[in-house]
């Protein structure tokens, strides 16, 4: 979402806009790692069509997306960090001449995410979220409920719908029991990435149980917890990489 990508443009000194097909591309770097900054959009087409972008026109080893997504496991609750091992189109039905949730032609309806940037992702999520309101401020602590938020890894799925009834969000738990999260881009971007043969990983904050409440306020979450999680994480992940990649 903007109020992200913003926080994380904040902290680039030297970023250069790049137009192409109706994006702006951010070019630059992030702690000393060369970088490309971008809104995914929303949808699987718009991230698809972004992560080409990214893959054709920049050439970037790895994509990694940070997002908010809503939590469907019990136990997955709003202030929770869900880094991806693997990803699925929870809306690709082409049953009943290919099983459902696969991608026809691939043989594949779960595309794994790349293990060691998660693990790494998942590592520093662990340690900042030991001290949430270091991070996002006592008030947002209280306002939002952040007690103990907790580092989850699993199943992300996708689709195009915004989950927000009670209805669908067990519907959803009782096709799919092991899914953690569920957004509307991630697995689209890990489908594009496997075709590339490019690492991909995703973290996700869990703004909303994808339930009936799952209208909330949304965006005043975005910017008060999850784009600083976002920046935090993504930050002392790069730092962690060796200086000779940048
Ligand atoms: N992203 C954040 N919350 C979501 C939800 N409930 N459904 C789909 N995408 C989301």
């Amino acid at each position: 979402m903007h109020e992200e990508l913003s926080a994380l443009l904040a902290q680039m000194p030297d970023e250069q806009r790049v137009r192409v097909a109706g994006r702006d591309f951010w070019v630059g770097h992030l702690q000393g790692q060369p970088v490309v900054a971008v809104l995914s959009r929303i949808g699987k087409v718009a991230a698809a069509v972004t992560a080409t972008v990214l893959l054709e026109r920049f050439g970037v080893r790895a994509i990694v997306f940070a997002g908010v997504a809503g939590g469907l496991a019990p136990g997955v609750n709003m202030g929770d960090v869900v880094v991806a091992t693997d990803l699925l189109q929870h809306d690709m039905d082409a049953s009943p001449i290919f099983p459902k949730y696969e991608v026809p032609l691939m043989g594949l309806s779960r595309f794994a995410a790349d293990a060691a940037i998660g693990d790494a992702l998942a590592a520093v999520a662990e340690g900042t979220l030991r001290d949430p309101a270091a991070l996002v401020g006592p008030q947002a602590v209280d306002e939002f409920g952040l007690r103990a938020p907790k580092v989850h890894r699993g199943l992300l799925i996708s689709g195009d719908r915004f989950v927000s009834t009670t209805a669908e969000s067990m519907a959803l738990q009782r096709a799919l029991p092991d899914a953690l999260a569920v957004e509307m881009e991630g697995a689209s971007m890990a489908q594009v990435c496997h075709d590339y043969g490019v690492p991909f990983a995703a973290m996700r904050t869990i703004s909303d149980r994808a339930d009936d409440a799952a209208h909330g306020d949304f965006s005043r979450f975005v910017i008060a917890v999850a784009s600083r999680y976002s920046l935090a994480l993504i930050g002392a992940w790069l730092s962690t990489l060796p200086a000779e990649l940048g």
